[in-house]
């Protein structure tokens, strides 16, 4: 792709011109893909009504961007590099080749089973290749893919699926993972009671876990795709028409249907895996995240084969069946790029070093960390253990909002420093905001991070409730798109994340929304009321800790039932990744004489810091604080 950049002196230039003419810059980065009709226009915006609309009257269809456009130079290229969980399967190569073939004729299942241009699909499958088919398939036929992580409960699949009124769901008969097998399919099974927008479930036969196959709603992948034919022609997208929605948590209330249209995030995400990873030619690109994220979507699929690449898909775990499978991965395929998050790289760096020191990492170029702040320590265990001081660590700040990478070094080029995201992408305006609404301008300055004008990536509403979009993210601060992040600018100008300021907790990299996990707790019979804040943790970067205020009904029982009760209750109702790592029984909670809780408290004291409740004198109850500190666990 033309518009690489190559040093700072470049990236300096471009970045003031992506400000002085951003419509020409755009323009200019989008006239590297393909497109079946140009563009009238490159952008049309009004932050108050959070309309955006890139490359209007441009027609396209992703995957040929994606796909076919390789197959002139690089059809026997690899694309997806799959590793199965068992490192004994054999690992597979698809070629580009191959994989424009399973697509077509994945696209031809799809629409013979009756889905058109907008419908939404459901998928919730392992990472195995028959998930980025499935996704590119819907791509292809102009479908909206909605992938649901295939760790999320029923119930969460069940709320997912009927905010968008899904008519399909991909899924598998299950997944293997480390040692585990998950029985997908009776999830969804269980999960689609509640659904009656779904007739069609299409399923992949992956851990032959035997199934309840119901006549006339379920069908085998294999089966349809034996007979369906391998030419498909693309549909033909309007620039703005939707290409996927992937739900994420919010504070409060229901996950929210991130939507993503198809031109801009294309150019987004095409563009920013070019020059922050700095991708060549023979390069292997592996970002361990599952395509159930965001993360998954933009740079092991979109980003990636927009470029060409060859990109892994890994079905397992980093712990199975030991703790050098990273590592014994990266140098049977010699691996040049790895993508991963600080809770990985936490959870392998307590482990002994010899499993790192077993294997040769010397194909390594470039390592990346995303999802979530990355601590000092792990920082440099990844740069002097995994990268041997010789690959630049891009440390990636962006949200399933921003479609993809907004701040981050590109790799090679920016010079780094530990824990900080650094500068931000050409095109992208980063500023910091204090609570009262004015910009806080110059150096090493903390503030609520913001961005000034639009990219081609940003989300364009959330699924079915604009207001919500507005109110989330174009209401705090007018004019300007409000992340939910604290960051801090240092005397260069690099910016350093310091996290959520709202009631987001990101553990283990996972973005959990605390209302929505109060709500599965109240549900229980003998909890009264409850609230979570999150607390750092040596691996996790933070943990989730319940105050919770039992029944009478409650008190007698037994406490340690209760918590288990509890976090299967969570299981349920949203995952295993939104359980609780410390739950303590409260009287009461301090609360605010308006009968706000007052969450500060709380997380300095899930925190052990009794030192400085800061102000208290607007509490109802302030002799709750002494009995919570007095009983904390
Ligand atoms: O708090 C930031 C954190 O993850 C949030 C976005 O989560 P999600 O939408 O799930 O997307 C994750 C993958 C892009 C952000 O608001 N976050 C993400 N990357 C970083 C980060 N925090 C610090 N440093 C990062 N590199």
């Amino acid at each position: 792709m033309a518009y690489t950049i190559h040093d700072l002196e470049d990236y300096f230039k471009l970045y003031r011109r992506s400000i002085r003419t951003p419509r020409k810059f755009w323009g200019e980065i989008a006239d590297n893909f393909s497109w079946n009709q140009k563009w009238d226009n490159v952008l049309d915006f009004n932050m108050t009504e959070a309309k955006f609309s890139w490359f209007e009257g441009g027609k396209l269809n992703i995957t040929e961007n994606a796909i076919d456009r390789h197959l002139v130079n690089r059809s026997k290229k690899t694309a997806i590099l799959f590793e199965p969980n068992d490192p004994n399967e054999k690992a597979q190569h698809i070629t580009y080749e191959e994989l424009h073939l399973r697509v077509c004729k994945m696209a031809n299942v799809l629409k013979e089973q009756g889905i058109t241009k907008g419908d939404r699909v459901c998928i919730y499958l392992p990472m195995i290749p028959e998930l980025a088919i499935s996704v590119l398939a819907c791509a292809r036929i102009g479908a909206i893919h909605s992938v649901v992580f295939a760790g999320f409960s029923a119930s969460a699949i069940a709320a997912r699926i009927l905010d968008s009124d899904c008519k399909l769901v991909i899924t598998a008969d299950g997944g293997f993972r480390g040692n585990k097998t998950i029985d997908l399919k009776s999830i969804v099974d269980e999960a689609l009671v509640k659904c009656p927008c779904v007739d069609k479930v299409l399923l992949v036969k992956r851990t032959n876990t035997p199934i309840n196959f119901q006549d006339g709603r379920d069908y085998w992948m294999e089966e349809l795709l034996e007979n369906s034919s391998i030419n498909n022609t693309p549909e033909i997208m309007d620039a703005e028409d939707t290409l996927f929605i992937l739900y994420t948590s919010g504070s409060t209330g229901k996950p929210k249907g991130m939507v993503h249209t198809t031109a801009g995030y294309m150019v987004y995400t095409g563009y920013t895996f070019k020059n922050v990873f700095q991708y060549q030619e023979q390069d292997i690109f592996w970002c361990t995240a599952d395509i159930g994220w965001i993360t998954g979507h933009s740079y092991i699929l979109y980003g990636a084969l927009l470029n060409g690449a060859t990109t892994v898909l890994f079905e397992g775990v980093p712990s199975y069946p030991d703790f050098g499978r990273f590592w014994e991965i990266i140098d049977k395929h010699k691996i040049t790029h790895l993508y991963t998050a600080p809770t990985a790289i936490r959870s392998l760096a307590k482990e002994n070093i010899e499993w790192v020191e077993k294997y040769n990492l010397s194909s390594l170029k470039i390592l990346g960390s995303v999802g979530e702040p990355i601590n000092e320590e792990a920082w440099h265990w990844y740069d002097n253990h995994v990268g041997k001081k010789k690959c630049p660590i891009v440390d990636t700040w962006w949200q399933t909002e921003t479609g993809g990478i907004l701040i981050s070094p590109l790799a090679g080029i920016t010079p780094t420093k530990p824990t900080y995201a650094t500068l931000p992408i050409p095109g992208v305006q980063p500023l910091l905001m204090d609570d009262k609404g004015n910009e806080i301008e110059g150096e090493q300055v903390t503030g609520n991070l913001c961005i000034n004008f639009p990219w081609p990536g940003i989300a364009r509403t959330i699924w079915g409730d604009h207001e919500r979009y507005i109110d989330t993210y174009f209401k705090a601060y007018p004019g300007k798109y409000f992340t939910g992040d604290g960051a801090f600018r240092d005397e260069v100008g690099y910016y350093r994340i310091t996290g959520r300021v709202d009631d987001v907790v990101i553990v283990s990299g996972h973005n959990l929304g605390t209302a929505p996990i109060e709500d599965a707790i109240n549900e229980h019979p003998a909890v009264a009321e409850s609230a979570l804040v999150g607390f750092p943790h040596e691996i996790k970067g933070n943990a989730l800790y319940g105050f919770i205020i039992l029944k009478e009904s409650g008190e007698n029982r037994d406490h340690n039932n209760l918590r288990q009760e509890i976090n299967k209750l969570i299981s349920d109702h949203i995952g295993p990744i939104a359980k609780l790592d410390k739950i303590q029984f409260v009287d009461g909670l301090p609360k605010t004489r308006s009968g706000k809780i007052m969450r500060r408290i709380l997380r300095k004291i899930s925190e052990g810091d009794f030192s400085n409740f800061g102000d208290t004198s607007t509490l109802l109850n302030p002799e709750i604080v002494d009995e919570i500190v007095k009983g904390k666990v």
